[in-house]
């Protein structure tokens, strides 16, 4: 696939968005959560050219999207009493269950892992075109470290019209769904959160009659679990106490200075000459806030040189937490 800019300069139609995915092609999809950048899960071709579009790392595994639970326990070798209770209760939704692959899914995915990430997306476009074409693996439709993508418009601004968009609407949930590892029928972790809750979790499996623990998540990150994601492309500034515009420049100057030009491979954009700040408000509900952060973080004013949110939530607000998680990573600086 030739990358040419302005090829796709609006969003193609579901009947070319199967042929081009038939045909091996990565093709930009709707979920409820993020858009994804999608393939089939048997295009080796399709597989390759989403981490070289994204310029995403080989070692950061992909999630496969299914249409069915069948298609679920047939890409899975440890489906069990929680893969089955969790999957009933969520799916289609935020929900994606680590678990051992099955040889239906091949090490691009996984990278060279033996567990694979799977979710049913509750999006009917989504829906429609894995029926159409199979699993489909799909990351995130952004950059590597970058802001994901919650509009068609964002994806084909990104990457210029290079790449072929189908438009589902704005996304319902706002940030990537809730990672959790099965690890055998009384041990689960939590890899990242979303908007499905640990407790939501909880209480789902103990209606089930299912006990089990949590394992540390702390020891148990997922390989693209990184310290800095989701960063717009001007420098986003979190302060936890009120600062004054001229406090928060003088602050930023100093402290950025010390930051490395990269971290884990995202480039860290330190701009010197700082005249304008963008305040960002975010909705007062989390639903509302994970609905809009990623927009809101896109569209800022042209002439604006950094963007600070003030941060007033308690951290330990299980409401807020998941929102916590992407601003933490996506913030330059916190103050
Ligand atoms: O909501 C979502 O999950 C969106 C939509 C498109 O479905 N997808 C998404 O994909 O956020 P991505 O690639 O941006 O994030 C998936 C995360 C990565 O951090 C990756 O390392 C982790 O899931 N992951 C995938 N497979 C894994 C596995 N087998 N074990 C541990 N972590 C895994
Ligand atoms: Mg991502």
């Amino acid at each position: 696939m030739t990358l040419r800019p302005h090829q796709y300069e609006s969003c193609i139609q579901i009947d070319e968005a199967i042929f081009l995915l038939n045909s091996g092609q990565p093709v930009a999809i709707p979920t409820e959560t993020v858009y994804g950048l999608a393939s089939k899960i048997d295009s080796a071709y399709g597989l390759e050219q989403i981490f070289k579009i994204k310029a995403r790392p080989f070692f950061d595994p992909l999630i496969v999207h299914v249409s069915s639970i069948d298609q679920a326990k047939s890409l899975s070798l440890n489906w069990n009493c929680i893969a089955d209770s969790l999957s009933s209760h969520f799916w289609p939704g935020p929900l994606t269950l680590v678990l051992e692959k099955s040889n239906k899914v091949n090490d691009l995915i996984t990278s060279g892992l033996t567990s694979v990430g799977i979710r049913m997306p509750n999006h009917p476009i989504a829906l429609k075109l894995i029926s159409a074409c199979g699993p489909l693996a799909a990351p995130s439709a952004n950059k590597y470290g970058r802001t994901s993508p919650t509009r068609a418009t964002h994806i084909l601004e990104e990457y210029q019209g290079c790449i072929p968009v189908v438009d589902g609407g704005p996304c319902e949930i706002g940030i990537e769904s809730t990672i959790i590892k099965v690890h055998s029928d009384r041990e689960i972790s939590i890899l990242r959160p979303g908007m499905i809750s640990q407790m939501q979790v909880e209480l789902a499996l103990s209606r089930a009659g299912i006990t089990c623990s949590w394992i540390n998540s702390k020891k148990e990150i997922s390989p693209g679990s990184m310290k800095h994601h989701y960063m717009p492309s001007i420098p986003l500034i979190i302060t936890l106490k009120q600062k004054t515009d001229h406090d928060i420049i003088m602050n930023y100057l100093s402290e950025v200075a010390h930051l490395p030009n990269q971290v884990e491979g995202v480039t860290i954009h330190k701009p010197q000459n700082i005249n304008k700040i963008y305040r960002l408000l975010l909705p007062d509900t989390p639903q509302m806030a994970a609905r809009e952060l990623y927009a809101l973080l896109r569209h800022t004013p042209k002439d604006a040189d950094l963007i600070v949110i003030h941060w007033s939530h308690s951290p330990s607000d299980q409401a807020w937490s998941s929102i916590w998680d992407r601003l933490k990573r996506a913030a330059t600086l916190i103050l």
